[in-house]
């Protein structure tokens, strides 16, 4: 059965509350919700945890890729700023999707720079909480295609 694991980093768990001009009414647990049913529809085993803690999340992350589960990230602000947590996706070996509510590139400029990305598949950004939904999709994608390789061999 395929695995995906959604994390979350610093400050998520504020979503729907915190600045709704940039990044909506849905909370996470909305988003959890809904994540839940594209799961279980797609017979996928989901994952979904939330930490403001960057080490916590480096080891969520090891976690995610060492059980050889995909991986949709939104790491909040570490996504600029955090070595450790590119570190752990590359060495993990995750595949991953990294994800923001938000269009970064339409932000400050400190937000344009990501930490992650180039260890990451693809990135999805700006569509709010649907961002969320276009990762996991196009994780689920990836997955199913390298497993019908793999199953090939
Ligand atoms: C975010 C964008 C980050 O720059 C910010 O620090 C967040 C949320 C987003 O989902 O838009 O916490 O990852």
């Amino acid at each position: 059965m395929i695995a995906i694991h959604v994390l979350n980093g610093p400050n998520l768990n504020l979503l729907g509350r915190r600045e709704p001009g940039i990044y909506g009414h849905v909370s996470l647990a909305d988003i959890e919700a809904r994540l839940s049913e594209r799961a279980r529809e797609a017979g996928v085993a989901l994952t979904f945890r939330q930490t403001n803690s960057e080490g916590e999340l480096v080891t969520l992350v090891q976690e995610a890729g060492l059980s050889g589960a995909g991986l949709v990230l939104n790491a909040g602000a570490y996504t600029h700023t955090s070595i450790a947590l590119r570190d752990a996706i590359a060495g993990s070996g995750a595949v991953c999707v990294e994800v923001h509510l938000s269009n970064v590139h339409a932000r400050e400029p400190f937000r344009h720079h990501s930490m992650i990305a180039p260890v990451c598949r693809g990135v999805i950004c700006g569509f709010g909480s649907r961002s969320y939904e276009l990762g996991f999709d196009a994780l689920l994608a990836i997955l199913r295609e390298e497993k019908a390789t793999t199953d090939d061999v």
